[in-house]
C-alpha cells in the first residue's frame, strides 16, 4: 500500500518539535496504523517523528540504538499490518524492571525520562493498554513527562473509550473460527469448546458468540454454574440438536471456582485452561462427546479490519493534534462516536467490563443463548 499523501508534506508555520512514539503490552492489529498517522501528522506539521523500541526498553538502551527514525519512508504500506514495527513488551515497566543481576526489580523510571529529554523529545505518544497507560500516567505525574495515550487493546477493556482498536479484528478472528467449528460439531454431534482472550472483560466472548452464533457463552462478569450449561446442552439435544457451541472468556469463572491460569511469569499470572476445564465438566455432565481449543494468540495477529484501521489512524491523528494542543497527561478516546480526549487519570482508573444492563447482552438472552447463569 503506497502513501499518495507525502508530496504535500508541507512543513506549517510553527515551532519544529521532536516527538517519540512507542508501543507497549500485548500487541494488537492496528498499531501500525496508529504509527503512519502519528508520523505523517507530524511530519504535516513539519515535526520530527522518532519511534522507541519495544516499550521504554529503547530509551535505556546505549546511543541510539533504541530509538528509529521515523519519515514518510518509514510508515509507508504499514496501515494494513499486523504487529508493530517498533516491537513491544509487557515485561518493560521501568517503575519494576527486573535486573540482569538477579538483584530484584529496580525503579528507573528517572532514567527513562531523563534520557527521554537528553534526546530533546519534546512529547511522547504511547500506544498501549492499562497497563502501559499506567506507566505513561505514573511517568507524567512523578516525572512530568509530556505524553498523550492511545488506547489499545484486543479486550476493549478501558475505561473511557467505548472502543479500542484491535477488538475489532480479534471479533472477526474469533467469529471466524466459532463458524468454521459449527460444521465439524455437527458432523460428529460434539459439543465444542473454544476459549477467546478477555482477562477482566468478556467483550471478545460476548461478540463473537453472539456473531458466530454460539450456544452457550460464559463471561469473567457473569460467574457461571455448570448445571446451567448442562441443562442448554441437553435440552438442545432433547430438540434434535445434538451439537453445542461453547464460548468462553479467558478470565471466566465458575460460580465457587476460582480463576484458571497456567503459570506465573513475573508477577503476572498466565492465564489458559478454562475451555479443557468446561469441556471436561461438560463430558461428564452431559455424557456427550466433547472438545476444547483456545484460539489464544492468534486473535492478536493478522491485518487489521477496516474499523480497526480507520480508528487506529483517527486515533493516531487525534493524538498529534492533542500534543499540538500541549494536553499532555491525557489519552484519545472515542465517545459517542468522536474523537475526544480525556485524563489518563480516568483512562486508567478501572477496567471496562460488559455492564450487565448491556443491550448486547440482552440480545444474546432474548436469542435463547445460555450465559451459564
Ligand atoms: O491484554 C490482551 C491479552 O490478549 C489478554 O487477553 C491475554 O491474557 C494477554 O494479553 C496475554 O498476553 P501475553 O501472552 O502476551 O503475555
Amino acid at each position: 500500500m503506497s502513501s499518495s499523501s507525502d508530496a504535500s508534506l508541507s512543513v506549517a508555520p510553527g515551532s519544529r518539535k521532536k516527538i517519540a512514539v512507542n508501543t507497549g503490552g500485548g500487541d494488537a492489529p492496528g498499531l501500525n496504523a496508529v504509527i503512519r498517522a502519528v508520523v505523517l501528522s507530524s511530519l504535516r506539521r513539519g515535526w520530527e517523528a522518532w519511534g522507541i523500541r519495544d516499550g521504554y526498553e529503547g530509551l535505556l538502551t546505549d546511543g541510539s540504538e533504541g530509538l528509529i527514525p521515523l519519515d514518510a519512508d518509514a510508515v509507508r504500506g504499514i496501515t494494513h499490518l499486523g504487529g508493530t514495527i517498533l516491537g513491544t513488551s509487557n515485561r518493560g515497566n521501568p517503575f519494576q524492571l527486573e535486573s540482569a543481576d538477579g538483584a530484584g526489580p529496580k525503579d528507573r523510571s528517572g532514567e527513562v525520562v531523563r534520557r527521554f529529554r537528553e534526546h530533546g523529545f519534546e512529547a511522547l505518544v504511547a500506544i498501549g493498554g492499562d497497563g502501559s497507560l499506567s506507566i505513561a500516567r505514573q511517568l507524567h505525574e512523578r516525572h512530568g513527562l509530556p505524553v498523550v495515550g492511545v488506547p489499545k487493546t484486543i479486550d476493549n477493556d478501558l475505561e473511557a473509550t467505548e472502543y479500542t482498536f484491535g477488538f475489532d479484528t480479534a471479533v472477526a478472528t474469533a467469529t471466524d473460527a466459532i463458524g468454521k467449528l459449527h460444521s465439524t460439531a455437527q458432523s460428529h454431534r460434539r459439543v465444542l469448546v473454544v476459549e477467546v482472550m478477555g482477562r477482566y472483560a468478556g467483550w471478545i466472548a460476548l461478540y463473537s458468540g453472539l456473531s458466530g452464533t454460539a450456544d452457550v457463552v460464559l463471561l469473567p462478569e457473569i460467574p457461571f454454574r455448570f448445571e446451567s450449561v448442562f441443562e442448554k446442552i441437553l435440552r438442545r439435544e432433547r430438540r434434535g440438536r445434538r451439537f453445542s457451541i461453547v464460548v468462553v472468556a479467558e478470565g471466566a469463572t465458575a460460580e465457587d471456582g476460582e480463576r484458571v491460569w497456567q503459570q506465573q511469569v513475573q508477577g503476572q499470572v498466565r492465564l489458559g485452561g478454562i475451555a479443557e476445564r468446561v469441556a471436561n465438566a461438560i463430558a461428564e455432565g452431559t455424557g456427550k462427546e466433547t472438545r476444547h481449543l483456545v484460539l489464544g494468540h492468534l486473535q492478536r495477529g493478522g491485518e487489521p479490519t477496516a474499523t480497526d484501521r480507520l480508528l487506529s489512524l483517527r486515533f493516531g491523528a487525534a493524538a498529534i493534534r492533542a500534543v499540538e494542543r500541549g494536553e499532555f497527561g491525557t489519552m484519545v478516546a472515542l465517545q459517542a462516536g468522536g474523537i475526544s480526549s480525556v485524563s489518563l487519570e480516568r483512562a486508567t482508573q478501572r477496567v471496562r467490563t460488559v455492564p450487565l444492563d448491556s443491550d448486547v447482552l440482552q440480545t444474546a438472552r432474548d436469542l435463547g443463548i445460555c450465559l451459564g447463569d
